[in-house]
């Protein structure tokens, strides 16, 4: 096979497919500080450093987390942090043969040396987010300036060791049909995988986030598991080359079940791609709920992230039922 030659291709050839593994898929705990103020607030708590470092610790240190989940995706502070014992979060995550990655997306600006350091901090991943609005447009030059953001990044992390998700968060909100989302969505991948072309971007090296292709939120009509499924899947199969190895999908504000029955449902037959989750609030609302920032909470937490996680592997093999 010839691939881009680069110091590091094998290695992020190899951290991909572990990544896009069966049955597996990613956490998504990369909420910035006013995000994760926003989740702590929702049950009462302060936003302080230590209540961050208390709910990621429960979330990192859930036993038996690795069966399902392949890769975590954190903020800065929590790569840098350890557990109230000293332990660093990073090695939590090897421990259960999870990839640790981090959130990136803050500016192509010396984007080159701080991946640098989140390799040497052990991130093996790296994941940035361009939101793309339906309502507002998008425009030609908004598509444009999300896709060439995204390929920079992606060529910038792979030319330092790290896995780049990438992510055109195609934001739900809107009345407009499912065929609207798709029309748009074929429009923002088609930008996303040129330019990725032009970056020499190694495709066997990256994974994708994308959103599922739904009606807008405040449509007047919901699509069941099987009409989300039958457009997303079209969607990828006309934009994305089987030499991608993963589809990470995001939740994007979906119910926890919602988000593991269309996952199942794109799951029924074989793709191409490893078509899995990378999901943030969908894993994480009930824990947040369960937990309402009470240590002798944290096991019955714990438990419910595990309920979550087991049901969306299922759902990656396709087996999943309610
Ligand atoms: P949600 O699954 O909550 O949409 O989060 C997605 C995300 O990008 C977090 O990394």
């Amino acid at each position: 096979t010839v691939i881009r030659a680069g110091s590091y291709t094998d290695e992020l050839i190899k951290t991909a497919k572990s990544i896009a593994s069966p049955g597996r898929g990613i956490l998504a705990i990369d909420e910035s500080n006013a995000t994760c103020g926003k989740r702590l607030a929702s049950i009462g708590l302060d936003n302080t450093e230590t209540n961050r470092q208390a709910y990621r610790q429960l979330l990192l240190t859930t036993p038996g987390l690795g069966e399902y989940i392949s890769g975590a995706i954190l903020f800065e502070e929590t790569l840098y942090q350890s557990t109230t014992d000293g332990k660093k979060f990073v090695d939590c995550l090897r421990d259960e043969n999870i990839v640790p990655g981090i959130k990136v997306d803050k500016g192509l600006d010396g984007l080159a040396s701080r991946s640098a350091e989140f390799y040497n901090q052990g991130a093996r991943f790296a994941k940035w987010r361009t939101v793309v609005s339906i309502p507002c447009g998008p425009s030609a030059l908004a598509v444009k300036e999300a896709a060439w953001g995204l390929a920079r990044y992606a060529a910038i992390s792979q030319d330092n060791g790290l896995v780049p998700i990438v992510e055109p968060e195609i934001l739900l909100d809107g009345d407009h049909p499912i065929e609207r989302t798709l029309e748009v969505a074929e429009k923002v991948w088609a930008e996303v995988f040129y330019y990725l072309a032009e970056n020499n971007v190694t495709f066997e090296g990256i994974l994708l986030k994308p959103s599922m292709v739904t009606p807008g939120a405040e449509h007047k009509e919901k699509a069941s598991p099987d009409t989300i499924a039958n457009y997303t899947l079209t969607m990828l199969r006309r934009r994305v080359p089987p030499a991608v190895p993963g589809i990470m999908f995001l939740s994007g504000g979906q119910s926890e079940v919602e988000a593991t029955l269309n996952l199942n449902a794109m799951n029924q037959s074989p793709n191409p791609w490893h078509v899995s989750f990378s999901y943030a609030r969908a894993l994480q609302n009930t824990v947040l709920k369960t937990w309402q920032g009470r240590p002798e909470n944290v096991e019955a937490a714990q438990k419910s992230l595990l309920v979550r996680a087991k049901a969306n592997s299922s759902a990656q093999l396709g087996k999943y039922s309610a």
